[in-house]
This record gives structure tokens, sequence and C-alpha cells, in this order.
């Protein structure tokens, strides 16, 4: 049986990362995830990545553990893992975001000091920042490319 899960991590970004290593990440995913069935959104911002990963409960672990192998971040946490009716990134095999000034205020909107830290972030506000950006790539249209920045 088929159990759909969302789960939502955070991690600090390694030191030496670069964009090959961001477009190598995307490419990786979209592949693989298409394939395994799992859908979600990645955002790198203020040296943190934030991930959503929805889809069957055993491949979203499993998933997960391979990228908490990866070395181009360090000290994942995942703030939060819940059985969901349907996925909010049905379209998107793992949408990218990145930190921008137009969409920095909701970022920090999120986080107590002057940076965006999803390492201190309670499951509500995680799944509120969520719930926004996805309404924010609606509104946009954003939902049709796998890869590509949304918003
Ligand atoms: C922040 C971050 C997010 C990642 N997200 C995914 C993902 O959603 N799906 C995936 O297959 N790999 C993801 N990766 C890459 C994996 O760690 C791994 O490099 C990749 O899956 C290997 O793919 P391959 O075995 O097809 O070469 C991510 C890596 C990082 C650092």
């Amino acid at each position: 049986m088929t159990v759909l899960v969302r789960l939502l991590y955070a991690s600090k970004v390694s030191p030496n990362f670069g964009p090959m290593d961001m477009r190598d990440i995307l490419e990786s995913s979209r592949r693989n995830n298409v394939e395994q069935g799992i859908t979600g959104l990645l955002i790198m911002a203020d040296g943190h990545f934030f991930q959503a990963l929805e889809g069957d409960r055993k491949v979203v672990n499993s998933t997960y553990i391979k990228i908490l192998k990866d070395v181009r971040h360090s000290a994942s946490i995942i703030l939060s893992s819940q059985e969901v009716d349907k996925r909010q990134f049905s379209g998107w095999s793992m949408g990218y975001v990145l930190s921008t000034e137009k969409n920095r205020p909701l970022f920090l909107s999120y986080s107590a000091g002057k940076y965006f830290d999803p390492l201190a972030m309670r499951s509500a506000a995680a799944e509120s920042l969520l719930a926004e950006i996805d309404g924010y790539a609606r509104q946009l249209g954003g939902t049709e490319s796998a890869t590509d920045t949304v918003i």
C-alpha cells in the first residue's frame, strides 16, 4: 500500500559549494525523482537548503537517507514529516527557489534574525512557508517546469 508523505528538512550548504553543484543536484533530482515518483521543492538561501520531498513513504525515506550522505551539505535536520492526502507540488520533480531581492522578505518573515535560518524553524512555520511559496509560484504560473526557479 502506498502511504503518501511530505518530509521537510533543512541543512547547511557546504563551504566550497558552487553553481555547477546546483546544476548537478537539480539534474540528478529531476532524473531520479521522476523515476521514483517524488515531487518537491528545493530552496537555497543564506547558506542554507530547505527541501520538501513528497511521495511514497518508503521512497521518500530512502531518498532522504541518500541526500543525507551528500557532502555538498551538512547538519541536516528534519523539520517535519507527515502523511498527506495529496501532493502540494505535483507538477515539480524538484522546483528550485533561489533567494532574490523580491522573495527575500518572505524568507525573512520566517526567521528571527537578519538571515534565513531554517535550521531553527518550527514545523508549523516550515509548513506555512512552504504553503506561501506554493501560492506564489501558482500565481506566477511556475508549475510547468520541473527544475526552473519558480519565484
Ligand atoms: C540539498 C540537496 C538536495 C538533493 N535533492 C535530491 C533529490 O531530491 N533527489 C535526488 O535524487 N537527489 C538529490 N540530491 C542529490 C543526491 O544527494 C545524490 O547526489 C544524487 O541523487 C545521486 O544521483 P545518481 O545516483 O543518479 O548519480 C540532493 C543533494 C543535495 C545536496
